[in-house]
């Protein structure tokens, strides 16, 4: 039998400081790439793309094939869980729209198949882990409960949540039923693409950052402690990455109880707080700006080397502290590469 190549980013996940760090970027997909913009042109809607397996695995190993990475990352997005559940879903010029839920009814409009309506999403890890070499690893990814929540209330971006928020504090109880709705859900959606291939998940909590201290715990800890707790149950080996963007002071309870095995860091997290705080406890990824990726030359090369510096000690995968901007220049992602590879 073959020997098992060993995922580079499945050692620093478990702990292993590494001379050369592991790297990807969070939405290493996308527009910034003229091989994704071919591809997008062929797909009909987004949503069409994200469930068209063949396009979807061919978006995931685009930036691989082209940069190199250690992992690629599933070709989705964290709002098809909300369509499975049977919420109306759009993409235009300004995002995501969907009708939102209404507090006063709750639930009931929510009749959808649920995370079984996926299957095409199942199919794209298939496809693209079979597409990916061995040595590189297929990360699966959902949204978390809270952020899934605020554009499925809100409807789409908000300024100021004023509605999920207002759905939170007014009437917990109804609240609290939409966000185990979507614990379930994203244990299934999660338990099936690693079943389906995946190496690693990420659960992005984009919006953890807008909440103060106890529904901090209520909404962001405690459902991702139950995700965390149920998928270890039946994947005992295969890693979770928590990033909770913006939780700031948080951050620290986030690793000490959410039970994920490793820690998305944004951008404003410090790295000296990071390395004491937070990567003593766990593995870390992140955390470069991504306006330092659009612009390229020294600025580059100097928060890359501060990252290194301040996080290469431990258990650390390079990472942007958010998404690739769609004004990224491809050849700052080449020469990022080069800069890892030294
Ligand atoms: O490359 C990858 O990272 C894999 C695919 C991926 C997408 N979305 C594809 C996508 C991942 C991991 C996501 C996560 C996601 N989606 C998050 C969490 C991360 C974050 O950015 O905070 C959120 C909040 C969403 C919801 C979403 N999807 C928004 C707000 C938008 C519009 C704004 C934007 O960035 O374009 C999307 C659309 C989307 N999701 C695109 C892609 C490639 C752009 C659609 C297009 O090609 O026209």
């Amino acid at each position: 039998m073959a020997k098992k190549a060993a995922k580079r980013l499945l050692r620093a996940l478990a702990g292993d400081a590494m001379a050369r760090p592991p790297w990807w970027l969070m939405r290493q997909a996308g527009r910034y790439l003229p091989e994704y913009r071919a591809l997008r042109a062929r797909a009909g809607s987004f949503v069409e793309f994200c469930l068209s397996p063949a396009l979807a695995a061919e978006a995931t190993v685009q930036p691989v094939r082209r940069f190199g990475m250690d992992a690629g990352i599933l070709f989705a997005d964290i709002l098809l869980v909300a369509r499975a559940l049977g919420q109306p879903l759009d993409y235009t010029e300004d995002g995501p729209q969907l009708a939102p839920l209404d507090p006063a009814s709750g639930l009931r409009s929510l009749n959808g198949a649920g995370v079984a309506a996926l299957a095409p999403v199942y199919e794209t890890v298939r496809l693209a882990r079979a597409e990916l070499p061995a040595d590189v690893a297929l990360i699966g990814f959902a949204g978390a409960p809270w952020t899934v929540a605020t554009y499925m209330v809100e409807g789409g971006a908000s300024r100021d949540f004023r509605r999920v928020k207002g759905w939170a504090y007014r009437d917990p109880a109804g609240f609290t039923a939409l966000i185990d709705l979507l614990v379930d859900a994203t244990v299934g959606y999660l338990a099936e693409q690693i079943a389906a291939g995946a190496d690693a998940v990420q659960l992005f909590d984009s919006w953890a950052g807008v909440l103060p201290d106890c529904e901090f715990t209520r909404w962001v800890i405690k459902p991702t402690r139950e995700i965390a707790q149920r998928l270890k149950r039946r994947f005992p080996t295969v890693p979770i990455i928590g990033f909770p963007r913006g939780a700031g002071f948080l951050y620290e309870r986030y690793a000490a109880e959410s039970g994920v095995d490793a820690l998305g860091l944004d951008t404003t997290v410090p790295l000296a707080v990071a390395r004491e705080r937070l990567q003593s406890r766990l593995p870390v990824q992140g955390n470069l700006d991504p306006v330092a990726l659009v612009v390229g030359g020294r600025a580059l090369d100097e928060a890359v080397a501060a990252i290194r510096d301040g996080l290469g000690g431990g258990g650390f995968v390079f990472n942007l502290g958010h998404g690739v901007l769609p004004q990224t220049p491809p050849e700052n992602i080449a020469a990022l590469a080069r800069l890892l590879a030294r």
